[in-house]
C-alpha cells in the first residue's frame, strides 16, 4: 500500500475547482487519509520545491504557490503514487491528455491547479513538510475491496 501527497494549488481554490477535483481523485479509488486547508509558508514552499530551485520559473513559482489557501491530501492506494500523477496529466495543461485533471481544467504550466509526488520517496519526504504522523488516519471505507 503507497501513499502520495497531492496539493490543490492556490488557483484550484480560487476558480471554486476543489470539489470537482476531489471527486475526481475520490472515483479513481484512491483514499483520502489525511486533508488540510492551509496557507502555505514560504519556508515550505521552497522545501517542497528544493529540485527547482535556480530554475527561470522558481520565483513565480514559489509567489504563486504562497498567493492563497492550498487544500493539502495524503492519499493512500495501490501504486498510488503512479495513479495520482496519471489522474493528474503532464505539467503543461496544453499537453495534457482530456481526461486528467490539468487536460480538463488546466490553462498554464505554472498555475497547473495540483501537485502530485513524483515517486514513493518524494512523497514521504513531501508528507513530511505537511503532516504529523499523528494526522494521517487509519481506516476502512465500506466500500473497500469492491472496485
Ligand atoms: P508541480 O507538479 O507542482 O511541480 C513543479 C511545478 O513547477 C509544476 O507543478 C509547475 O507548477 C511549475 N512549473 C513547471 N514548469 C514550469 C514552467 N515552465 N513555467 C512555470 N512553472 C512551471
Amino acid at each position: 500500500m503507497e501513499r502520495t501527497l497531492a496539493y490543490l494549488k492556490p488557483n484550484a481554490i480560487q476558480r471554486t475547482l476543489v470539489g470537482e477535483i476531489i471527486s475526481m481523485i475520490e472515483a479513481k479509488g484512491l483514499k483520502i487519509v489525511a486533508m488540510k486547508l492551509l496557507l502555505m509558508g514560504r519556508d515550505q514552499a521552497e522545501e517542497l520545491y528544493r529540485e527547482h530551485r535556480g530554475k527561470d520559473f522558481f520565483e513565480g513559482l514559489m509567489k504563486f504557490v504562497v498567493s492563497g489557501p492550498v487544500v493539502l491530501m495524503v492519499l493512500e492506494g495501490d501504486n498510488a503514487v503512479r495513479r495520482l500523477r496519471q489522474l493528474t496529466g503532464s505539467t503543461d495543461p496544453q499537453e495534457a491528455a482530456p481526461g486528467t485533471i490539468r487536460g480538463r481544467f488546466g490553462v498554464t504550466a505554472r498555475r497547473n491547479l495540483i501537485h502530485a509526488s513524483d515517486s514513493v520517496e518524494s512523497a514521504a519526504r513531501e508528507i513530511g513538510i505537511f503532516f504529523k504522523k499523528e494526522e494521517l488516519i487509519d481506516y476502512t471505507r465500506h466500500i473497500e475491496g469492491e472496485f
